[in-house]
């Protein structure tokens, strides 16, 4: 099957599955915006507890916390989001559409690499990022110009000029108009992070170099908002910002970028649908950063930020709050502001990786010759929304006691799921969508003999095992 059909399988079944549903739905869904469902909100949560564990616990110099969405206006003037944070639109006359202008020249590349020329794919991606890089917008206009690039929806080359849109979304805080004052909803969940550097670093007692992690949510008002939930306007953010002695920062950003691949890798994602791409435009904070991109059904594309953001940060807190925001070193005997490495992963493109490498077609021909099929998610174990399915070959004979004991000895321990309608075929089939990576089916041989069927999702395999080892194999093949 073509990436597109697959791509929209897998949307498909998310949402059939209860993984992800579009944002109340029932008044038509609200664009760029997504629900998790009891599966997805499951997976979610297992990557995220992944992350976390992985920075706070097994780092002994990180620690979590966890900010505020709403924050003083000013945070957003010192970080800079308020005078740059924004991207270059254009709207085509006719269809009043907007586009970010990287994605609709982007877009119009794809196009060609999918219908073979590749070389002009190639060039018009050089140039564009040289004329991001320099803000070069009169370039830009004059680029989708020449390639007589079309709005999809009027099918004409007529674009106004091209103007930067600020991405931050405002609210009032305050019930009275004129006492309120419009604050921001973040864009990013870092600038929590560095307004409480002092009283972390204060009550932690913590030493340079060591690093504060966090996990929530972020909003932006992207324009053009595409591709599931790889790009949305709610989404949520792991950051963790890394703070180091100044002059050090090339050989930490070089240590988080290798952290961070090898990270990934330990999530299941194969080497090779990973890779780095190095930022020719940086952002307004950074002195180094790169992409690690994942091959998306639709392409590479950004999956984690890593940014050496330099001491732009908390220069621009002090400068802002009046407030000496400073680190004494007694190793080097000297006060400085602490240089910063961010790693930054979207957890919503995290789950749209772990599913889309885990979304499976399967067919195969069954002894009789007869062909058999089903759909599946081999999402890894560790990360599943549940581990095991506990399934009672029928609804009498005492079956379903055995297996409701086995539901109770092991569900404090890891997510069970218990079913005992429908034929076990079909239950399989359905546990097989869901990802789940053990079954065992008691039956009447479980009488007799205390043993019952483990099925693997992965191969459709089964074997004999002792009733009261269940426990144990599962835990031992999710840890
Ligand atoms: N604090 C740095 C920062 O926010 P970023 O590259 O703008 O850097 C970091 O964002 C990560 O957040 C991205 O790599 C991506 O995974 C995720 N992200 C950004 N915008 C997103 C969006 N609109 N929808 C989903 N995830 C997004």
């Amino acid at each position: 099957m073509a990436e597109a059909n697959i791509f929209s399988a897998l949307i498909a079944h998310c949402k059939e599955y209860g993984y992800i549903f579009p944002s109340s739905e029932i008044y038509d869904g609200l664009s760029a915006v997504y629900d998790y469902g009891q599966n997805g909100a499951q997976l979610k949560k297992n990557i995220r507890d992944y992350w976390w564990k992985s920075m706070t616990q097994l780092n002994e110099n990180i620690v979590g916390i966890d900010a505020s969405i709403f924050m003083h206006p000013t945070t957003w003037k010192a970080s800079g989001h308020i005078d740059s944070f924004s991207d270059p639109m254009i709207d085509n006359k006719d269809s009043n559409k907007r586009y970010r202008v990287d994605h609709l020249i982007e877009g119009f590349a794809d196009l060609n690499r999918t219908n073979g020329n590749e070389q002009l794919a190639d060039e018009i991606i050089a140039k564009i990022d040289k004329l991001l890089a320099s803000d070069d917008f009169a370039g830009l206009k004059k680029l989708i110009e020449e390639n007589n690039i079309k709005c999809t929806t009027s099918g004409t080359c007529n674009w106004t000029d091209i103007r930067q849109f600020n991405l931050m979304f405002s609210t009032e805080l305050g019930s009275v108009a004129e006492d309120a004052s419009t604050i921001y909803l973040r864009p990013e969940t870092a600038q929590g992070i560095f307004v409480n550097f002092l009283n972390v670093q204060k009550t932690g007692r913590m030493k340079i170099p060591f690093g504060i992690a966090q996990t929530g949510k972020a909003f932006r008002n992207e324009i053009v908002a595409r591709q599931f939930i790889f790009r949305m306007r709610e989404f949520e953010q792991m950051e963790m910002q890394f703070f180091i002695r100044p002059g050090t920062q090339i050989e930490w950003y070089n240590y988080w970028k290798e952290q961070r691949l090898q990270w990934h890798i330990s999530l299941g994602i194969p080497k090779e649908k990973l890779r780095f791409h190095d930022h020719i435009k940086l952002a307004h904070y950074a002195d180094a950063a790169l992409d690690i991109e994942f091959e998306f059904p639709f392409g590479w594309k950004e999956l984690e930020g890593i940014h050496s953001r330099t001491d732009f940060d908390l220069s621009r807190h002090q400068e802002f709050s009046k407030k000496k925001i400073q680190y004494f070193d007694n190793e080097i005997n000297k006060n400085y502001v602490p240089y910063v490495v961010e790693t930054s992963v979207g957890l919503d493109r995290l789950v749209l990786t772990i599913l889309s490498l885990a979304y499976a077609e399967e067919t195969w021909k069954k002894e009789d010759g007869s062909e058999d099929s089903r759909v599946v998610l081999k999402i890894p174990a560790e990360i599943s929304p549940y581990k095991l399915a506990i399934l009672p070959l029928v609804k009498k004979d005492d079956l379903p006691e055995i297996a409701k004991q086995v539901m109770n000895d092991c569900k404090a321990h890891f997510h069970c799921f218990y079913e005992e309608k429908d034929s076990i075929g079909k239950r399989y089939r359905r546990m097989d969508a869901i990802g789940t990576p053990f079954c065992v089916t008691v039956d009447h041989q479980t009488k007799e003999d205390n043993t019952v069927t483990i099925r693997y999702r992965d191969t459709m395999t089964q074997e004999r095992i002792a009733l009261y080892d269940v426990k144990k194999i599962v835990m031992e093949k999710i840890n």
